[in-house]
């Protein structure tokens, strides 16, 4: 299943990568940053660089609303970049009017997976993502659950949604031929 709005015959500079944690945006951006001969970029590990310390310990130190407006700056940072591939984090279209900024700055696909799915993703790596670091099974599928209704509205605003249980490599990168030119 592939869902795509708002798609013009535009030039596209920008590959925005948007989902739930644990959606495989950064492993999906390098496979296609090798594909496309596009640089790829992680913003959570720009934001790292950026701010010298893990986003684990951002957060324990700032708190989320301090995390939150320092992501959008590396977002703004990246919008303006030519020929890219970025993995967002997964609360970056939620805030402030990221996803917009994405949509007017390039393609912009939602990795869209079931709660379970996520929740088997995430199960090895909790200890990384200070939202869900030491939840338990129920607990982790529960906060899933109830994130991910909260967040969907945004991340449904992409350019294309896609279903990412079953999508390959090859499919995204028809559709972004799809979608329009690709810079030369
Ligand atoms: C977050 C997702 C993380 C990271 C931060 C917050 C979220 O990125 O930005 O821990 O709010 O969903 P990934 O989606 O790359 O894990």
């Amino acid at each position: 299943m592939v869902v795509a709005h708002d798609i013009f015959e535009m030039e596209i500079k920008r590959v925005f990568l948007i989902g739930f944690m644990g959606s495989g945006k950064s492993t999906l951006g390098r496979r296609l940053s090798t594909e496309m001969g596009w640089p790829f970029s992680d913003l959570d590990d720009l934001f790292e660089k950026k701010y010298q310390t893990t986003i684990e310990n951002y957060f324990k130190t700032f708190g989320e609303e301090a995390f939150r407006k320092a992501e959008q700056q590396v977002l703004q940072e990246v919008l303006n970049e030519d020929k890219i591939i970025i993995a967002t984090g997964g609360g970056t279209p939620c805030f402030y009017d990221n996803m917009e900024q994405m949509n007017a700055h390039g393609l912009s696909i939602y990795l869209k997976l079931s709660v379970n799915t996520l929740a088997q993703r995430l199960g090895g790596r909790r200890q990384v993502r200070p939202l869900v670091k030491g939840k338990s099974g129920e607990e982790l599928i529960n906060f899933i659950t109830e994130k991910l209704a909260e967040r969907e509205h945004h991340y449904e605003k992409a350019n294309v949604v896609v279903d990412a249980e079953v999508l390959g490599v090859e499919g995204y990168i028809k559709i972004i031929e799809a979608s329009g030119s690709l810079m030369e």
